[in-house]
């Protein structure tokens, strides 16, 4: 009997720990989130992205992509969003790019892509440590997620492909803005 009475109290106190969190969501960073070493880019790896992009724009100047997507043409700045959802968006971004450089490539860019692709995929991994639990995007960035998932569906991945590589850069100075937090106005 008082076995059972324990078991039910820490039942309890479990109950009441998980309601209270879900009550009083936290803006503060989590314990493993660490994006400072995103605060900088080292310039090897922005020059990787520079030549990867240049690369790229030879490749589609012999191809014909028909493509009128204005994913990155947003009304709102990154550093409008409060921090936690600019580490939604960057992570919606980052995972649209790795995507879009694991499509199959031709072997020189294949080989170009690497390094970016290294770092990337890094970057969304250190940024999955900083994504807010129970805390709902505005309207602003759902509906810009939404606009992303909707163009994944519709478009050709050539024109996917191009809007995400022409755009790194803009990815980058998203992913710059989060690690900043307040700092990033
Ligand atoms: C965050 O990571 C950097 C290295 O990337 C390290 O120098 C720094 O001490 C870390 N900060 C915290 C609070 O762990
Ligand atoms: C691209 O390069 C990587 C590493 O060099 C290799 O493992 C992969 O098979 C290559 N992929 C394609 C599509 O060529």
């Amino acid at each position: 009997m008082l076995h059972l009475g324990f078991t039910l109290l820490l039942v309890l106190g479990a109950t009441l720990r998980a309601s209270l969190g879900a009550a009083f969501p936290q803006d503060t960073p989590k314990k493993n989130c660490n994006l400072s070493k995103y605060q900088s880019f080292l310039p090897q790896e922005t020059r990787a992205v520079q030549k990867m992009k240049e690369q790229f724009e030879e490749i589609m100047l012999l191809s014909d992509r028909q493509c009128n997507i204005r994913l990155f043409h947003r009304k709102w700045k990154t550093a409008e969003l409060l921090v936690p959802d600019r580490m939604k968006l960057v992570e919606a971004e980052l995972d649209f790019a790795i995507d879009m450089l694991e499509l199959p490539a031709e072997p020189k860019f294949n080989e170009t892509r690497q390094q970016p692709l290294f770092f990337l995929t890094q970057a969304r991994e250190d940024v999955r440590d900083c994504l807010p639990t129970g805390h709902v995007p505005p309207g602003k960035l759902r509906h810009w997620l939404q606009k992303l998932e909707m163009a994944k569906e519709t478009e050709t991945s050539g024109c996917l492909e191009a809007s995400a590589i022409l755009h790194l850069f803009q990815m980058l100075n998203d992913l710059r803005c989060a690690a900043l937090r307040e700092r990033c106005t």
